[in-house]
C-alpha cells in the first residue's frame, strides 16, 4: 500500500524528485491503518473521513462541535500542529485526495483552467487518487459531500464522470450549498429543493452514509469520505439552530479591524475602521457558521451511535478536518481563502477506540 503510493508519488514528483509524503499526514495515518493489520490477518480498520468547508481553528471554529471534541478529538489525539498544504479550497482537496503538493498535482486555484477537476486532473493525479489504492485492497467506498469546486460542471464532464475508486458517489455539483442543488449519484444527475426534512444537505450526507453501513458487507472494511458544506458561505443552518449563539460576536482581538497602512498591498485594502454595517455582517456571519457546524456534530455524533450498534467502533479511524480556514475581520475583513497564515490551520483530530493514535515521534505530521 504505501510503496504503491509512493511509486505513484516518486513518478508525478518531477520537480522534488521526492514523494511528496509530508503532504499529507492523513495519508500517512490512512496507509498505517490498512499495512498494519495486513500481516496478522486481521481484517483491515475502517476509515471515517470527514471534511469540514473552510472551518477555522484560530478563531474559535471548534467551540460550537461540543460533541465532536467530546467524541473523537478527546477520545483519541489532536493534531495542534497540522497544516493545509495551501489554503485555497480546490487545490487543499486536491492535495488530499492525490497526496502531492499543489506544484506536483497542478490544481492552481478554483477555476477549471486553473485545473480544478479539469480534463487534465481527470486524466493525471485523479487517477492515482488514494481511494483507488483503498479499493484495491477491498475496501467499500463511500462519498458524500461537495468534492471540487468545479465538479459536474458541464466542461469538466458533467455530473456522468464519477472518479475512479468510489463504489458510492454522491457529490455536489460545483461549490458548498445547503438547498437548490443538484447531485451526481453515481453518475445520475439528482436536483434538489429546499424542504429541511428532504433536502438539507448537511443531514442528506448523513443519511447516506448511514444507508451505505447497512448495504455494505460485514467481510471487507470500509472508506467513508463525507464532506459536509458547512461553515462554508451561504451559512444556512437547519430551523432548529438559527436562534443559537444570539450573542456572540465575532472575536476583536489580534488583527481585527487594525489599520495594515505598513503592510503588503492585501492588507492595505480594507477601509479602516470598519463601518458599522460591515461589523454587523462579520458577526453575523460568524454566528451563522457556528449555527451550521451544529448540524455536522449532530452527523459525528449520529455516526459513532452508528458504528456502536454495528459494532465496528472498535476497528474505525475517525479523521474530522477541514479544507481550508477562515477569518472574519482579522486585517482582511472576511475572505476563505487568502494565503495569510491564520488560515492554514486545519487542526485534524483523530480517533481510534482501543488503539492509542499519537503522531509519530519524528513530527512528520507537523508539514
Ligand atoms: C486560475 O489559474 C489559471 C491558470 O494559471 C489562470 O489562467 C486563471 O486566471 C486563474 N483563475 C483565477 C480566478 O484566478
Ligand atoms: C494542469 O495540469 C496538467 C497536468 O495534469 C498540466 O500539464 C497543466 O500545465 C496544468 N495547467 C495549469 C494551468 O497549471
Ligand atoms: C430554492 O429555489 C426556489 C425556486 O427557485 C426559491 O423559491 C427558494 O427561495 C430557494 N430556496 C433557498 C433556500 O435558496
Ligand atoms: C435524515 O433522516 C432523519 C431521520 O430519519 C429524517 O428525520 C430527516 O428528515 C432526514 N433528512 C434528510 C435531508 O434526508
Ligand atoms: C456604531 O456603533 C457604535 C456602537 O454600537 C455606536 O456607538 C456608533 O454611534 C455607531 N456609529 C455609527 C456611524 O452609526
Ligand atoms: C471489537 O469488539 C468486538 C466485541 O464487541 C470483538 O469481537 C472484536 O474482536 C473487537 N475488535 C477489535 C479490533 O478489537
Amino acid at each position: 500500500m504505501a510503496g504503491q503510493w509512493s511509486g505513484a508519488g516518486a513518478t508525478r514528483s518531477r520537480q522534488t524528485g521526492r514523494p511528496a509524503a509530508a503532504a499529507l499526514a492523513l495519508l500517512t495515518l490512512l496507509t498505517c491503518c490498512v499495512r498494519c493489520a495486513e500481516p496478522t490477518g486481521i481484517k483491515p480498520s475502517n476509515i471515517i473521513l470527514i471534511l469540514a468547508d473552510d472551518q477555522d481553528v484560530e478563531l474559535g471554529g471548534m467551540t460550537p462541535m461540543k460533541k465532536t471534541k467530546a467524541l473523537i478529538g478527546d477520545a483519541g489525539a489532536t493534531f495542534v500542529n497540522a497544516f493545509t498544504v495551501t489554503p485555497l479550497c480546490c487545490p487543499s482537496r486536491s492535495s488530499i485526495l492525490t497526496g502531492q503538493y499543489p506544484h506536483n498535482h497542478e490544481v492552481r486555484n478554483n477555476s477549471l483552467s486553473g485545473n480544478c477537476s479539469s480534463s487534465l486532473w481527470q486524466k493525471g493525479p485523479e487517477s492515482e487518487a488514494f481511494p483507488i489504492y483503498l479499493n484495491k485492497q477491498k475496501y467499500q467506498t463511500f462519498f458524500a459531500g461537495k468534492y471540487l469546486n468545479q465538479y459536474g460542471k458541464k466542461d469538466g464532464g458533467d455530473v456522468s464522470h464519477v472518479p475512479p475508486g468510489w463504489d458510492q458517489w454522491h457529490a455536489l455539483v460545483g461549490n458548498s450549498q445547503y438547498y437548490n442543488y443538484t447531485l451526481s449519484v453515481n453518475g445520475k444527475e439528482e436536483k434538489h429543493g429546499d424542504s429541511y426534512e428532504k433536502d438539507y444537505f448537511t443531514d442528506l450526507i448523513t443519511n447516506r452514509s448511514l444507508h451505505f453501513l447497512d448495504d455494505r458487507s460485514p467481510q471487507h472494511p470500509f472508506f467513508l469520505m463525507l464532506s459536509p458544506p458547512a461553515p462554508h458561505s451561504p451559512w444556512t443552518a437547519a430551523p432548529q439552530y438559527q436562534k443559537e449563539f444570539n450573542t456572540v460576536k465575532a472575536p476583536r482581538d489580534g488583527s481585527f479591524d487594525k489599520p495594515g497602512k505598513d503592510k503588503h498591498w492585501l492588507l492595505r485594502q480594507p477601509v479602516n475602521p470598519m463601518p458599522n454595517s460591515s461589523l454587523n455582517f462579520l458577526d453575523d456571519a460568524f454566528r451563522k457558521r457556528w449555527q451550521t457546524l451544529l448540524s455536522v456534530d449532530d452527523m459525528v455524533e449520529t455516526l459513532l451511535k452508528k458504528l456502536e450498534s454495528i459494532k465496528e467502533l472498535n476497528n474505525t479511524y475517525i479523521f474530522y478536518t477541514s479544507d481550508n480556514g477562515y477569518h472574519t475581520g482579522s486585517s482582511l475583513k472576511h475572505r476563505p481563502c487568502s494565503h495569510h497564515s491564520g488560515h492554514l490551520r486545519g487542526q485534524p483530530v483523530c480517533r481510534e477506540h482501543g488503539r492509542p493514535v499519537l503522531p509519530p515521534p519524528d513530527g512528520s505530521l507537523s508539514a
